[in-house]
């Protein structure tokens, strides 16, 4: 079964808007298999945005995602790296459209509230940076 790691980031936190992203996914029918609020250490935050090391925007990504708390989770489902994209919305604020997490409730292309691996690849290395393996739970729904 194909899993995906999502973080709500630290606006997302203090916006109070983890009940109502987590709800968004539930609802679409993807299971929640790990879970944790967290502060990411420097190292972690520099791994996972290493594909923007050298953009002038790095060193603002790293501090901001470091600054605070945020909801690291880690979801199964079929599709479910495409699917959550497309339930994200796009990067740019401008063109997240309504019906979208960014598009419902982000202003900012900075401050977007959540973040989605975009291919198995990105989804297996994000969720061994912030995930032990003990922490990702198996169970069959039986109600
Ligand atoms: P995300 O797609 O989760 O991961 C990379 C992040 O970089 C992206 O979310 C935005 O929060 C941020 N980002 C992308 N482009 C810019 C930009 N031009 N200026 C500031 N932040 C950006």
């Amino acid at each position: 079964m194909e899993q995906t790691f999502l973080m709500v980031k630290p606006d997302g936190v203090q916006r109070g808007l983890i009940g109502e992203i987590v709800k968004r996914f539930e609802q679409k029918g993807f299971q929640l298999v790990g879970s944790k609020l967290m502060l990411i250490t420097r190292e972690q935050a520099e791994y996972h945005y290493a594909e923007h090391k050298g953009k002038d925007f790095f060193e603002m990504l790293v501090n901001f995602i470091t600054s605070g708390p945020v909801f690291a989770m880690v979801w199964e489902g079929d599709q479910v790296i495409q699917l959550s994209r497309t339930m994200i919305g796009k990067t740019n604020a401008l063109e997240a459209t309504p019906g979208t997490i960014r598009g419902d409730f982000a202003v900012h292309t900075r401050l977007n509230l959540i973040h989605g691996s975009d291919s198995p690849e990105s989804a297996e290395r994000e969720i061994n940076n912030f995930f032990r393996p003990e922490e990702i739970m198996k169970y069959e729904k039986n109600v």
